[in-house]
């Protein structure tokens, strides 16, 4: 049974979340859920766990066979064994993705506000970072077309992320398609980082960029199972591309950097997560659109001045508290002390003084104090 409910402490787990923090403090931050994965995930990891050999391994058949079903039946596309490359995360793939076009390359578009990973591994790839922000209009984005076709030429590789962090946009399929004819007239490589396309919350339909490779070829997609089933512990991930020659050539560099797959636990959770965790994740969504409307309704009857961005997809609430005219960082603090640990706006980009994001992926009684405390903090300061 799914209980999103239940609340199950995670203190004392190593979590990267919890343990970093004071004891007093409710942690609404890093990007993992607070409730149980499914229990098809947990058997699978039992499972395995009892024969006591942990050696070395490998993505087998039935691991490609999971990921090429899932790919068909949620994105809607073919791919074969060969499009796949199994890694150990998005953002390592991410860095080594770069790395591997920088030949003849002075810069990376991005769309801002951004995970803020997306500008460590350009600039420690020594590229340029050419922010193309999205446009604010009301409490949602709008991609700025026109700059993005001033700014993009062939010594540009263009990062996508889709669904957006911090946002929560899903780019439409006219809006990709206008992105993949610009990357074409240009000859540029898009990366896009779909690692939230699982975590739909409203009938948003998500589209992958790989569904136009049969227009525009350059086109890498990562993706993974630890946001969707609560798995980023497990470093599991893919790199799909549809072009074989450049998934040949691409995988041929990684063995040159000495690049490995995810680990043993990794490989079994993805198998039981797509074959068996379907319904569970449907539930999640559910439980997720919940607590986002919980979000939306006690700043609307509360403190309507507080900014909540539309959201279709991820779980991680993008918030406006810019009418406080208090900077990011003194916020973080003021918050921290009073006992709610979010991430401040400002590490997504240089715009978002003003902003702080919160992950809500947990159980609901979590998530109504932490919200309490938010709003005894706004009463302090308002
Ligand atoms: C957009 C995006 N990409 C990548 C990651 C992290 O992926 P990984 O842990 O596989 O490196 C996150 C985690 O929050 C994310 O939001």
């Amino acid at each position: 049974m799914n209980n999103f409910n239940q609340q199950i402490s995670r203190r004392n787990t190593s979590s990267a979340k919890w343990d970093l923090i004071d004891d007093d403090v409710l942690p609404f931050s890093i990007a993992d859920n607070d409730y149980a994965t499914s229990e098809a995930i947990v058997k699978a990891l039992v499972e395995r766990a009892k024969h006591p050999i942990y050696g070395y391994t490998f993505p087998d058949d039935d691991y490609f066979k999971s990921t090429i079903n899932w790919t068909k039946r949620r994105y809607g596309y073919d791919i074969v064994k060969d499009n796949i490359i199994a890694a150990t995360g998005v953002v390592i793939s991410l860095f080594h993705a770069i790395k591997f076009l920088n030949k003849d390359i002075d810069g990376v578009i991005v769309q801002t506000p951004v995970y803020n990973p997306f500008y460590m591994v350009i600039r420690d790839n020594n590229l340029n970072i050419i922010e193309n922000p999205l446009i604010r209009i009301n409490n949602h984005y709008e991609i700025d077309f026109a700059l993005l076709a001033s700014q993009i030429d062939r010594k540009k590789i263009l990062l996508l992320c889709n669904p957006q962090n911090p946002t929560g946009r899903v780019h439409t399929y006219e809006e990709l398609k206008r992105i993949v004819e610009l990357a074409k007239k240009h000859n540029v490589f898009i990366l896009s980082d779909e690692v939230h396309c699982d975590i739909m919350l409203d009938d948003s339909k998500f589209t992958s960029l790989n569904m136009f490779t049969h227009i525009y070829n350059k086109i890498i997609v990562f993706n993974s199972v630890s946001k969707s089933f609560g798995l980023a512990g497990l470093k599991t991930s893919n790199i799909i591309i549809r072009d074989l020659k450049i998934a040949s050539e691409f995988r041929e560099y990684l063995q040159g950097q000495h690049f490995s797959c995810g680990n043993l636990f990794g490989l079994t959770a993805l198998k039981a997560a797509y074959n068996e965790s379907e319904a569970w994740l449907e539930s999640q969504n559910k439980y997720l659109a919940n607590n986002y409307a919980i979000i939306k309704e006690y700043f609307n009857k509360n403190y309507p001045a507080v900014g909540v961005t539309d959201q279709s997809a991820t779980y991680l609430a993008w918030l406006d508290f810019s009418f406080l005219k208090m900077p990011c960082a003194k916020m973080q603090d003021e918050l921290l002390k009073l006992g709610v640990m979010v991430n401040d706006g400002k590490r997504y980009g240089e715009n978002c003084n003003g902003f702080i994001r919160l992950n809500f992926a947990c159980p609901e009684v979590q998530l109504r104090q932490g919200l309490k405390i938010i709003g005894t903090f706004i009463d302090k300061h308002k």
